[in-house]
């Protein structure tokens, strides 16, 4: 269930036209639901239910402080892959023993500052990054939890890129070798182990994956207990699909049904790491049509709105909805939807069937909340736009659009230095004469 809706032929984000916010903030915004964030937060809690569980939302989709302090009022956890994310989650009082941390190149430097905060888990990717982690412990003198991640080696039917879970994949250590490098982590004396961790991937529309994967890991859980390690926690991820056209795609009951009898014999917490479902259909794109335009066979539309906004169609070829604020009633063209960034790949949709915008009018890019202001970029040197959370009848610009000085901020013009003295103090001679 989502809150973007028509209502007398606009379209709102609860009971707030688009048309409204776009006014008011400019474009392109994202425009966030709150309601909507809720709802689903508490749709995929309520589907666990009866197992001792923890949602650890995942961060990456969507790292607004609006977003993360509306889910950590729910109750949630954060699921988080640097010290950036972690800084995030702690700025909105998310509670750090509810925060567990993924990612297969964490630095010493990140690892402490998750150890100083108390975080409940590391979810490590490697046996070296173990030997990292109980060092930095033992510096710190206190004790590491961790799970390992493991990789149950099964196809999501995910996109390649998205795709996590095959052996091929860089992440998580191979399913033949976790219960050696258990077996390790046990004689480690900063580390205690606690948990197993998977994540086979994003965007999945099926159980079956998971269905398949939590067999494996409840296997490896069984066999951890018999020989006495105390595993308390298992995390199984994130990746549950969302609708982007109006597909079928599993509840989060279906997901809870399907995998609560290996999860509950375990007699273990259940993690789950969700971002693309809690958030995905909470957000959208609104972009104005600037310019119509034809070369040869084919016909554009110029939003000013670009793939340094959303790189999820140029990146995956990802199908977002794409419709207008304010219905008309008129005849249905063919059109590719580009931005203004110098790149053919910088499109949002190709060859779509839209009822025809004139320059000035409103569109709205569906499903946008998850992976799309969080992938944003200042290419082209666009800033960066603004992100607004609707509650009701009311919004809040959440996400200032970036200005000119934002965009050179940290920079330096160069100056070259004033007589040759001042050259060759900057410019020591490498060549072992010190400085000429
Ligand atoms: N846990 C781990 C360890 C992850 O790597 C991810 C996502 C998640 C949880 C959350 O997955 P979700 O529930 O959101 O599917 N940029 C891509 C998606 C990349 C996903 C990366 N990892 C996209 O736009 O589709």
């Amino acid at each position: 269930m989502h809150e973007f809706k028509f209502l007398d032929g606009e379209l709102h984000c609860e009971d707030v036209p688009l048309r409204r916010i776009a006014e008011e903030v400019g474009t392109p915004v994202y425009i966030y639901s709150r309601r909507t964030l809720r709802d689903h937060y508490r749709k995929l809690d309520e589907a666990f239910s009866g197992l001792p569980h923890l949602i650890c939302y995942s961060v990456k989709a969507n790292s607004n402080l609006a977003v993360l302090s509306t889910l950590a009022a729910e109750g949630a956890g954060a699921d988080i892959v640097s010290g950036g994310e972690l800084f995030r989650a702690l700025r909105v009082g998310m509670a750090a023993d509810k925060v567990v941390y993924a990612g297969i190149g964490k630095t010493a430097e990140e690892i402490e500052y998750a150890l100083r905060s108390r975080i409940l888990m590391f979810n490590v990717e490697s046996e070296t990054e173990l030997y990292v982690i109980d060092r930095v412990a033992g510096e710190l003198g206190v004790k590491a939890r961790i799970a390992l991640r493991v990789n149950p080696d099964v196809d999501a039917g995910a996109h390649p890129y998205i795709a996590t879970g095959l052996r091929e994949a860089k992440f998580g250590i191979d399913i033949e070798e976790a219960l050696s490098v258990y077996g390790h982590a046990a004689l480690l004396p900063n580390v205690e182990v606690v948990g197993v961790h998977q994540h086979i991937g994003s965007q999945i529309t099926s159980v079956e994956p998971f269905r398949e994967s939590i067999a494996i890991v409840g296997e490896l859980v069984k066999r951890l207990q018999a020989n006495g390690t105390a595993i308390r926690f298992i995390n199984i991820g994130g990746g549950f699909g969302i609708p982007y056209r109006q597909e079928e795609v599993p509840y989060p009951r279906d997901y809870a049904q399907a995998l609560k009898p290996v999860l509950g014999e375990s007699g273990c917490t259940v993690i789950l790491e969700i971002g693309r479902m809690i958030v995905g259909n909470a957000g959208i794109l609104a972009t104005r049509v600037l310019y119509r335009k034809h070369t040869g066979e084919k016909g554009f539309l110029v939003v000013d709105a670009a793939m340094n906004d959303l790189i999820r169609p140029s990146l995956y070829g990802s199908y977002h909805e794409i419709v207008p604020a304010v219905k008309a009633e008129r005849e249905e063209e063919i059109v590719d939807v580009v931005g203004p960034v110098c790149e053919s790949g910088d499109f949002l949709a190709r060859d779509r069937a839209l009822s025809r915008a004139e320059p000035g009018e409103l569109l709205a890019v569906m499903s946008a909340g998850a992976y799309s202001f969080a992938m944003s970029s200042n290419y082209n040197s666009r800033r960066r736009a603004a992100e607004v959370m609707v509650d009701g009848g009311s919004f809040v610009v959440v996400r200032e659009r970036e200005d000119y000085e934002d965009l050179v901020r940290g920079e330096r013009v160069w100056v070259e230095p004033a007589g040759e003295d001042a050259a060759s103090v900057l410019q020591p001679d490498i060549t072992g004469g010190g400085t000429a």
